[in-house]
């Protein structure tokens, strides 16, 4: 899909376009709700009715009970997951809409279909549990909430686990290899009990007695952003700062994980900063747009990226622009809203819920 903005939006300087996005949220008052992610630009947040993970944007869509435009900042699962929790009069709209995931699109509909009728047998019937993470396409939260299964994002992949493990015995989980392998480890699942599904290879590459042993199958996916983050990373700046307290995502590899501090959302990354004392080190394995807020909102503290000269930087969460947001905000009329095919809408709603009442 192509997608170019007029020119009078192309060319309008910062002023303009921070007007023009004011005057139509005053024109549109309470009948527009703007829902802004952690990771976009500083500009976008500035005009932000909420800000939030993952997990809280669909929360946060899920009570919007007046407001029938919802213009979503951030890429496309998260407006997907947004209008399947809103109601049909109530329109989602993507402000970029070519801003996807590149980790949803690691798992493909038919390749997730094809392991799962494989992996099927090895557990019984009814043994496995497929759980998703938020950062999927709506036609696999759909076959997720058909199976029986949940939707889980980074700061309830623990309590998604569990909840599945109360009901049966192994795991499908997709598409985040590092998020499922770091919540397996926090609940003591062994080594053995954890095997990837390499979707390029026959049978996911995996013997018959390494699945039927496996207690969490993870789909070989990953974050290209956090995968970015490493121990040495952490070494050097340990060695830099004596004092550093190092904070990761959970889509960082685990060894990244293990060797750090603290690990959590991106919500939980933003009250880590929020609650530290002034005088504090902190060192940030995530988004980039997210680390250099923090850096700005705490100057009493000093907020540094992980990674050091390589910069983190999510492209699809950079690509919604001041110009972007004018644009959307001005003619969301003749816009085409996000949609999920009515056959999928009520399953994929299914999976969410379940989300929800785990919270
Ligand atoms: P959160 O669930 O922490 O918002 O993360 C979403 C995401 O895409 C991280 O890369
Ligand atoms: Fe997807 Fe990674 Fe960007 Fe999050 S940071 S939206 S997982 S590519």
């Amino acid at each position: 899909m192509y997608f170019s903005l007029p020119e009078e939006y192309r060319e309008a300087n910062a002023a303009t376009l921070n007007n023009r996005i004011e005057e139509a949220r005053s024109r549109l008052g309470h009948r527009l709700c703007l829902l802004v992610h952690h990771y976009q630009r500083m500009e976008i947040v500035a005009h932000a009715d909420y800000l939030g993970d993952s997990y809280a944007l669909s929360k946060l869509a899920a009570g919007q009970k007046d407001a029938e435009i919802i213009i979503f900042c951030g890429v496309h699962f998260m407006a997907e997951s947004a209008d399947v929790l809103t109601s049909d009069q109530q329109m989602v709209y993507l402000a970029n809409p070519l801003a996807g995931c590149p980790m949803a699109d690691m798992a493909d509909m038919a390749d997730v279909l094809e392991a799962w009728e494989y992996l099927k047998p090895f557990g019984g019937a009814d043994q496995f549990m497929p759980v998703s993470y938020m950062n999927t396409t709506a036609g696999l939260k759909a076959f997720t909430g058909r199976n029986g299964g949940l939707i889980c994002t980074s700061s309830n992949a623990r309590a998604a686990l569990e909840y599945a493990y109360d009901r049966r015995d192994k795991v499908f989980f997709f598409p985040d290899e590092n998020l499922g392998m770091n919540t397996g480890n926090q609940l003591g699942l062994k080594p053995e009990e954890m095997v990837i599904w390499d979707f390029s290879r026959q049978n996911g590459g995996l013997t018959e007695d390494e699945i039927a042993q496996a207690r969490l199958i993870l789909w070989k996916g990953h974050c290209h952003v956090h995968t970015n983050f490493t121990v040495d990373q952490i070494t050097h700046i340990r060695q830099e700062y004596p004092d550093v307290q190092v904070i990761v995502h959970p889509e960082c590899i685990p060894d990244v994980v293990d060797a750090a501090d603290g690990a959590g959302s991106t919500r939980y990354i933003v009250e880590y900063c929020e609650k530290a004392t002034a005088g504090s080190v902190i060192a940030i394995g995530t988004e980039v747009n997210l680390i250099h807020r923090m850096a700005e909102e705490y100057p009493d503290k000093t907020i540094l990226q992980l990674s050091g000269e390589i910069c983190p930087v999510c492209a699809n969460m950079y690509r919604t622009t001041l110009n972007d947001l004018a644009y959307c905000l001005d003619h969301h009329a003749d816009l085409k809203p996000i949609r999920v095919p009515e056959s999928d809408r009520a399953d994929a709603l299914l999976s969410l819920q379940r989300m929800l009442e785990i919270g």
